[in-house]
């Protein structure tokens, strides 16, 4: 079964408490949290007081997308927000398996992100050390964009590198997913859909997670 992972980007900001705990109800996996920093991506959004403030408000996994640069700078601060997952930027983070030590060191699981120009053959070396790679379908920065159907071979091709290795990391799309992309996303490999704004704007997220569920 695949997991959703409700991007809170799209969330009512005035009220985050009370939508972390609205997604968990609607059945969602994980809370997937975008963080900006306005230089590596041009837009700003949280920190990790902000996470800290809502972690209680829900029991499943925090999904914490770093789209900083220099991500080696904050892990402590966003391991200590109660982050389960902390996924650094491979075009961002100056020395990668330093920085993926140092996330499994504070006790929290590693990820690597990768922007759509970037080839995974990049990020090849370092996938026996993670528990999550996440392709980006969307140029990081902003919810609401439009999904690349050219980045499905990539899928593909990290699902592929995953058997053939026997490694057991998860494959997390984001951008732009909605029913139909998302999919076309777990059809190439892909085991968690992070979405913002076709799940906050369903008329009924429940029902759409359990659609979701069923790819
Ligand atoms: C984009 C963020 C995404 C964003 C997705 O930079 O990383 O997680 O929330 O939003 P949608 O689903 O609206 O494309
Ligand atoms: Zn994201």
């Amino acid at each position: 079964m695949v997991k959703v992972a409700p991007s809170i980007l799209s969330a009512d900001f005035s009220r985050l408490g009370e939508e972390v705990h609205r997604l968990q109800r609607a059945g969602a996996d994980w809370v997937h949290v975008d963080v900006m920093d306005g230089m590596f991506v041009p837009n700003l959004t949280i920190g990790p007081d902000v996470i800290k403030a809502l972690r209680p408000h829900a029991t499943i996994p925090f999904d914490v997308h770093l789209m900083i640069e220099r991500p080696e700078r904050y892990l402590k601060q966003f391991a200590e927000s109660g982050a389960d997952y902390i996924t650094v930027h491979v075009e961002a983070t100056e020395d990668m398996e330093k920085t993926l030590n140092e996330i499994r060191r504070l006790g929290r699981k590693p990820g690597i992100s990768l922007n759509p120009g970037t080839d995974l053959s990049l990020v090849e070396p370092f996938l026996g050390d993670i528990d999550l790679l996440l392709i980006m379908t969307v140029q990081p920065g902003f919810g609401g964009q439009s999904f690349k159907p050219e980045i499905l071979p990539k899928i593909s091709k990290a699902s592929e590198h995953r058997k053939k290795n026997g490694l057991n990391f998860e494959i997390e799309i984001d951008g732009g997913i909605n029913r139909s992309t998302g999919l076309q996303c777990a059809k190439a490999g892909a085991t968690v859909l992070a979405a913002g704004s076709s799940l906050f704007k369903s008329a009924d997220m429940s029902a759409e997670i359990a659609l979701w569920h069923g790819f």
